[in-house]
């Protein structure tokens, strides 16, 4: 059984401004079909997925995160998963993008794998639209 070759067929529904978006991506970068750019899609959601598997240790890190502070309960859920880890999370920066939308870049210290739930957490609250970790190992 090759994997690569034996295809899968999924149904999928999605929010129309976002597949809007997504299709405007494909054309721009030329892709020959929408299911070629959802298979490419779901493989860098892999690999991000692998890479932050190997965030151990301690580290120094930064996520930026963009979200919609119109989504009802999120600004409160969003402050609430950083106090839970005030103890990691050495400073934030908000930043006002639109009238909806907001960017904020948290600074981070601790355990590679704290550093990554605190991430997944806050991916999770409905009306994130992004985030991302980025990190350095800490030491000599
Ligand atoms: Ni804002």
């Amino acid at each position: 059984m090759n994997t690569e070759t034996d295809l899968s067929r999924i149904g999928i529904s999605l929010p129309k401004n976002l597949l809007d978006k997504f299709d405007e991506i494909l054309k721009y970068r030329g892709y020959s079909s929408r299911s070629e750019g959802i298979r490419d899609a779901i493989r860098n959601y892999i690999t991000y997925y692998q890479w932050m598997s190997d965030v151990r240790g301690e580290r120094q890190g930064v996520i930026t995160m963009v979200y919609d502070h119109e989504q009802r309960g999120l600004l409160q859920s969003l402050t609430e998963v950083q106090h839970e880890y005030m103890d990691t999370i050495q400073a934030s920066l908000h930043s006002h993008v639109t009238h909806e939308k907001c960017l904020e870049v948290i600074l981070l210290r601790g355990d590679g794998k704290e550093l990554k739930n605190i991430a997944e957490r806050l991916m999770s609250q409905k009306g994130v639209e992004s985030v991302k970790l980025t990190t350095i190992p800490v030491g000599e």
